[in-house]
């Protein structure tokens, strides 16, 4: 691999010996994937912040880093950890040591605002711009919606790149890779998020790399337009590898390669409700946020109208996550909450800075929660042991 001046020195260790590992780490992955250069990062975004997921040995490793003086040279986000770091589990040394890997994070240079999933809300990358990110739902957003360049990272490569400000060329960083490879029709209107949801599984069962979509939206306003985007996108990453869909009318020009001899396939509603029998549980928790809601988002699902369909549901506790930069206290928030409460007997939990799935729910006594979530209809039971069961909103 091509190495400038300044690389040469960082793999050399005039940089220091954190450097000099983090760019040893990011080369090989590099060669592996057959890059022949390194490229500037404009912004890093690391997954693995979860304790119940890194155990131990991450933890280890991260104070370790934070230690030895390691620090991120370009603007770096994190993914919500567990409900640990709001310290809501029985358990010190628990609570203690989520808190502990937020700490390092942060001591390293990690934004202490963001601990989200939507790391494009704190700052919206450029058109072609090219980021170090991991968590899938963020970089498919990054690549379809915002005309970003980034790979799915792991959390490992995502803090490499993050502490040298560069990532290797290849993958989603080169155009030729942006090719669509299938042309997918929708013939109904997507008008949900559950609905989007269920589509973007079974995109992402279907899909060999790149899905180029052709969809009908309903919205009335633009923070729908962008649930159902959010949604769609997340639950394709979720059921595949995919870092990308090209979305007709959406996804920026020149961002993307489409040959017009592809494959073009059809979806009907019908399909999509042919694998949902074992989700239509009963449960009186909510969870709404995965991805993590914006304050808009959050404030039209607490409107009327939903909190009548989770009414029906037989729902008394709504656990909302949300970025860590959210202000949960303004009077707006409190308001609705106070109000829900009051009026119609919910209650209404908002998580800043964490995520419900990679939390231990079973730990905090819930064994099923509704979510209208792809994502994480896909991934809740395993990761976090309680069952989901979907609810059409
Ligand atoms: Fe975000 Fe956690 Fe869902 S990181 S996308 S809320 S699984």
């Amino acid at each position: 691999m091509y190495l400038n001046r300044i690389e040469e020195k960082m793999l050399s260790g005039e940089f220091g010996e954190v450097t000099k590992k983090a760019i040893e780490i990011i080369v090989k992955v590099g060669e592996v994937f057959g890059a022949e250069r390194l490229i500037d990062i404009a912004h890093a975004h690391i997954s693995g912040v979860s304790y119940f997921n890194i155990g131990d040995e991450g933890l280890e490793l991260l104070v370790d880093l934070s230690q030895k003086g390691a620090k991120t040279r370009v603007y770096t986000t994190a993914n919500p950890y567990s409900f640990a770091g709001l310290s809501l589990y029985n358990n010190e040394e628990l609570n203690r040591k989520q808190i502990q890997i937020t700490e390092a994070l942060i001591k390293m240079g990690v934004d202490p605002n963001s601990f989200t999933c939507i790391p494009y809300t704190l700052r919206k990358p450029a058109i072609g711009e090219h980021l170090a990110w991991a968590e899938s739902s963020a970089v498919i957003y990054a690549n379809s919606v915002l005309g970003a360049f980034t790979n799915r990272e792991s959390g490992i490569t995502a803090l490499m790149a993050a502490l040298i400000g560069k990532t290797y060329d290849s993958g989603m960083h080169r155009i030729e890779n942006r090719t669509a490879s299938e042309e997918i029709n929708i013939e109904f209107n997507i008008n949900s998020i559950l609905l989007a949801s269920l589509l973007g599984l079974h995109i992402g069962r279907l899909t060999r790399g790149v899905p180029y979509i052709k969809a009908k939206y309903s919205i009335e306003k633009e923070a729908m337009l962008n649930l159902l985007l959010k949604n769609m996108l997340a639950s394709i990453a979720s059921t595949s590898s995919a870092s990308m869909a090209i979305l007709d009318g959406i996804t920026p020009p020149n961002t993307y390669v489409i040959d017009s001899s592809i494959e073009r396939i059809h979806i009907d509603e019908k399909e999509l409700y042919q694998s949902i029998d074992n989700m239509l549980c009963k449960s009186d928790v909510l969870l709404l946020g995965c991805p993590h809601l914006t304050q808009e988002e959050m404030l039209m699902l607490l409107r009327d109208e939903y909190i009548n369909i989770f009414k029906k549901h037989g729902i008394s506790k709504i656990i909302v996550t949300v970025g860590a930069n959210l202000n949960i206290r303004s009077a707006e928030i409190s308001n609705i909450i106070n109000k829900i409460r009051e009026r119609h007997k919910i209650n209404v939990e908002i998580m800043p800075g964490s995520c419900a799935i990679v939390s231990n729910l079973r730990l905090l006594n819930m064994t099923s929660v509704y979510t209208p979530h792809g994502k994480a209809i896909h991934y809740l039971y395993n990761l976090s042991g309680a069952k989901p069961c979907i609810i059409g909103v």
